[in-house]
């Protein structure tokens, strides 16, 4: 058995062999694997030794088992974590460059899944720039080596029946957005929203080409509403709400993921998925913070200065003593509460949220 576990992946197939026949028999956890920008991140960018987007120090993790700061942008669990519990798992699977450098010791780890997600990515490979990210090609990419390493194990057929039946899912987006309003002299609107649409498609298209059916796929919130979006809202008209430009596009950029998805899935035989409204999600909280008991939804839990928004989340910050009333945790990421409800919804929310089927019917359905 040991010499089988020298190259790091072929350990990971060993335990996925000695562990998930058992779990598919009881056909009660499926296998996730997570695709990403911060949102999903696990951990990722911990090890990419340059980036500059990384949250593996205090305050962030302060609401974590033993307050522990793991890399996710979050005061606790994040969005993955808190999806792929609903499912089975204790938290997200963790991260590919993590699994990778596990080698043998991965043997205590039953095979769950992998994340690829990473603080900072985008559709677009410019976004976020390499070293300092891994893009969703890149992403991808690795999921390629994953699976090779399936077939080289198991086979092609066992390979396929089992990534036809895991989840897939995929937050991304927003990074994308944010660059491009961070640009002067930039392409018109309408071209830059279809220049990621089409990049989307070509994500879902190599995913599916490797045998990936179920997608469970996250939209862009309104990103407008978060500390740092209202600052710049701040600055270029000395009004307080949301950055009404930035939001605009993110509702533009879910409708044309929405006619992406059915125009796709109708041209994909056996393509399942499930597109989640993270921007009304969002909106419909900011608009009801009492109705979800949260105090607060304008400012960052962590941060410095205006709305705790104008400085990262570290340990000099000025930290909020209740994270269950805010629903930001930093200057750009959601509070573990926020995460919660959004995985609920995802989970099983109405088509108003989740459409055309939501997420836990996205696992059944075969
Ligand atoms: C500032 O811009 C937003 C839209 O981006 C608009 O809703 C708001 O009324 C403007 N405020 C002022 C004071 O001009
Ligand atoms: C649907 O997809 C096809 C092929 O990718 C494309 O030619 C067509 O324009 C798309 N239709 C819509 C309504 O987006
Ligand atoms: C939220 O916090 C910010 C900054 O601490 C403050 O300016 C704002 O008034 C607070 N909002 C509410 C509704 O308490
Ligand atoms: C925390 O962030 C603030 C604001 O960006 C910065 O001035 C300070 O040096 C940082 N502190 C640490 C310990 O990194
Ligand atoms: C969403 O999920 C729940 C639980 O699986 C289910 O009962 C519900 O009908 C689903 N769909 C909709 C549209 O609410
Ligand atoms: C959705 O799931 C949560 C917990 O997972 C549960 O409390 C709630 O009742 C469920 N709602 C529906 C409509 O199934």
């Amino acid at each position: 058995m040991a010499t089988i576990c020298m190259p790091s992946f072929l350990c990971l197939i060993f335990v996925f062999i000695a562990n998930f026949v058992p779990l598919l028999a009881d056909d009660a956890t499926p296998v996730i694997f997570v695709l990403g920008d911060s949102t999903a991140d696990v951990g990722t960018n911990n090890f990419l030794h340059h980036s500059k987007a990384r949250a593996n120090f205090p305050h962030n993790g302060v609401d974590f088992p033993n307050s522990r700061a793991t890399g996710r942008f979050s005061n606790g669990f994040n969005t993955a974590d808190l999806l792929a519990k609903r499912f089975g798992l204790k938290r997200s699977p963790p991260p590919f460059l993590f699994l990778r450098k596990l080698k043998c010791h991965c043997k205590k780890h039953p095979f769950k899944g992998v994340n690829f997600a990473s603080g900072g990515s985008g559709l677009l490979d410019i976004t976020g720039s390499k070293p300092t990210v891994v893009p969703l090609s890149e992403q991808i990419a690795q999921f390629a080596s994953v699976r090779d390493d399936f077939v080289a194990t198991m086979g092609p057929a066992a390979t396929e029946a089992i990534l036809s039946k895991s989840l897939f899912f995929i937050s991304i987006g927003s990074n994308d957005i944010f660059g491009y309003f961070k640009t002067k002299h930039r392409m018109p609107e309408d071209k830059f929203l279809c220049l990621l649409i089409s990049a989307y498609s070509k994500h879902i298209t190599t995913l599916y080409e490797l045998g990936a059916r179920k997608f469970g796929i996250i939209s862009v919130p309104s990103v407008g509403c978060c500390p740092a979006q209202r600052l710049v809202q701040k600055h270029l008209n000395g009004s307080d709400g949301c950055f009404g430009a930035i939001n605009d596009f993110a509702q533009a950029f879910h409708s044309a993921l929405d006619t992406l998805l059915l125009n796709i899935s109708s041209q994909l035989p056996g393509m399942k998925y499930s597109l989640g409204n993270a921007f009304r999600m969002t909106l419909d909280i900011i608009a009801n913070r009492e109705l979800f008991k949260f105090k607060n939804v304008t400012a960052a839990c962590c941060g410095h200065g205006t709305l705790n928004a104008q400085g990262l989340c570290n340990a000099t910050a000025s930290l909020c003593p209740d994270r269950r009333k805010y629903l930001f945790w930093d200057m750009v990421h959601p509070t573990q509460k926020a995460s919660d409800l959004a995985a609920q919804t995802l989970f099983n929310g109405t088509q108003y949220y989740v459409s055309p089927i939501n997420f836990s019917q996205l696992a059944k359905d075969n």
